[in-house]
């Protein structure tokens, strides 16, 4: 348990920087030249675009088998992954999401991974921080303009919900640092059980993490093997012209599961990190955190090997078990083949480990330190628990109320924070802290929402306090947040009072009143 690495997301606080780099542009369709005026002489913010992309999500208690065997699970608008949101770079999103689901015990919230939230803290749509949660029969808007490009995801914050299936894509369209010819779309990377995660949480909390029995690609996978007549489901599949390129904008929505992801044959040259364009490079297999996206271009340049290859993500045994540790798989087939692949995938090392930092180099640089960087007004909050397995960070394991979130406490005054200097060091067991300022490199660095925690290692966090709110970090393994592997800074306090919505947060802490005091809610977890 203590060898387990961990995903540590920072949620909104790691965020790119507003200018644009010298990128080109892409369509859907074909490549195209690099737009006038957006090149590296030309750095700009988002553009106003006046444009607003309204959206209408429905949580719903669903019956699925993605893999061919049945069980119960929750959807947005009836369908896992939910419905992609779409938006150009500088538009405002606005999403309303009601909750339907039939069991009672169930509020919600969506959390819009990696979304920057400039001044909209109050839409991180993090239930006990940002916001009560949304009981059963309540809608809540959330509006947020688009200030990054790239491809990231949705995700409810609360409990496990995520994992049953409450999760979706967000594409925002905007320059890339290579050029393609067709824009495939988000592509999850899932593990899967035939049991729920509420379920498997009760064995995850006394003998720690289960195997999990399968994994999906893009929602679909066959369950058994391939020469069993009972195998069940079908593979995620699709056919590429020969010589031209496709961008995959890979997402690890996995509860506890750690991929590598490759296309036998097939290099792949990696254009983004999370909503952060990098200079490119190439690989043949690629190491995902839950929580990390990746944007990918690969060109179909073998057909002369063969005229179908095995698409693969592999659960690392370093830190994730999968029953089906060797048949998540998809198929690409070139031109008009519906041949079975034969072929080989490429060697790679079990491991957990982030990309090498020397690849992860974003293409506009920054420098921690430079202007800006000074005024902190950090602080941390968590609060004790009982004897079930947690963890801990900073001596205190994370169980906030989800009838009193953080920024209510703020508006409230009711806040109890430990001032930061504004460096914060999150350490896995065993490691003391290392403090000499030779093992922190300030730049270039690689400028991410979600990064691994190595075990026995460290991970040193940098990010501008620029940006009013309370914003969650946490552990991105799912029994691990649930586990209270968390903690919250509250960044410019003082500020955030402006800000704060009061009719907003009042009216869905109301609600969650109202509706706790009709049905019987039991918080087993640790809030978020
Ligand atoms: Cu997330």
């Amino acid at each position: 348990m203590l060898n387990y690495a961990a995903a540590v997301a920072f949620l909104s606080l790691l965020t790119p920087s507003l200018t644009s780099p010298a990128l080109q542009s892409n369509t859907l369709i074909s490549a195209r030249d690099a737009c006038a005026g957006n090149t590296a002489d030309t750095p700009r913010k988002p553009p106003e675009t006046g444009v607003t992309r309204e959206y209408y999500f429905e949580l719903l208690d669903s019956n699925v088998s993605p893999d061919g065997v049945e069980r119960y699970a929750m959807s947005i608008n009836g369908s896992i992954p939910g419905p992609t949101i779409y938006a150009d770079w500088g538009d405002t999103v606005v999403v309303h999401v009601t909750n339907s689901l039939a069991d009672s015990t169930n509020g919600t919230s969506i959390h819009f991974h990696g979304i920057r939230q400039n001044y909209t803290n109050q839409h991180d749509g993090v239930t006990s921080i940002t916001q009560c949660p949304t009981p059963v029969g309540s809608t809540i808007t959330y509006i947020w303009r688009a200030l990054q490009y790239g491809s990231t995801w949705y995700h409810s914050h609360y409990s496990l919900q995520a994992w049953e299936g409450v999760f979706g894509g967000i594409v925002i369209n905007g320059p890339a640092t290579a050029n393609y010819d067709e824009d495939m779309g988000i592509m999850f990377l899932n593990d899967w059980d035939h049991d729920t995660v509420d379920a498997l949480y009760l064995s995850a909390q006394t003998s720690g993490p289960p195997t999990l029995d399968n994994g999906l690609i893009n929602g679909t996978n066959v369950y058994g093997d391939d020469d069993h007549s009972d195998q069940t489901g079908f593979r995620w599949n699709a056919t590429w012209v020969e010589g031209s390129s496709y961008r995959l904008r890979l997402v690890n929505a996995a509860v506890d599961t750690h991929w590598k992801f490759s296309i036998d044959n097939h290099s792949m040259t990696v254009i983004a990190m999370d909503l952060v364009p990098i200079t490119p490079f190439t690989t043949n297999v690629l190491s995902m955190g839950m929580g990390q996206r990746y944007d990918v271009v690969v060109t179909a340049d073998q057909a002369s090997i063969a005229s179908s290859f095995w698409l693969r993500a592999i659960p690392q045994s370093s830190c994730s078990d999968n029953d089906s540790s060797d048949n998540i798989r998809g198929i690409i087939y070139y031109a008009n083949s519906t041949d079975t692949p034969t072929t080989t995938g490429f060697s790679f090392t079990d491991s957990c480990e982030d990309e090498d930092v020397s690849n992860l180099v974003p293409y506009i640089s920054k420098t921690v330190g430079d202007s800006g960087w000074s005024d902190s007004e950090a602080a941390t909050v968590a609060f004790n628990d009982d004897s079930l397995f947690r963890w801990y960070l900073n001596s205190t394991t994370m169980v906030v109320e989800w009838v009193d979130p953080t920024i209510l406490k703020v508006y409230n005054n009711e806040t109890s924070f430990v001032d930061s200097n504004g460096v914060i060091e999150i350490d896995d067991e065993e490691d003391p802290a290392p403090t000499t300022a030779a093992l922190l490199s300030t730049s270039p660095t690689p400028r991410r929402d979600t990064a691994m925690l190595p075990a026995s290692g460290h991970l040193v966090i940098a990010f501008k306090t620029d940006n009013p709110g309370a914003w969650l970090m946490h552990c991105h393994i799912g029994w691990h947040t649930s586990e209270g592997f968390a903690l919250q800074f509250v960044e410019r306090r003082s500020e955030m009072l402006d800000l704060i919505d009061y009719n907003l947060l009042n009216s869905t802490c109301a609600a969650w009143e109202t509706y706790t005091d009709s049905v019987s809610v039991v918080q087993d977890d640790s809030g978020v």
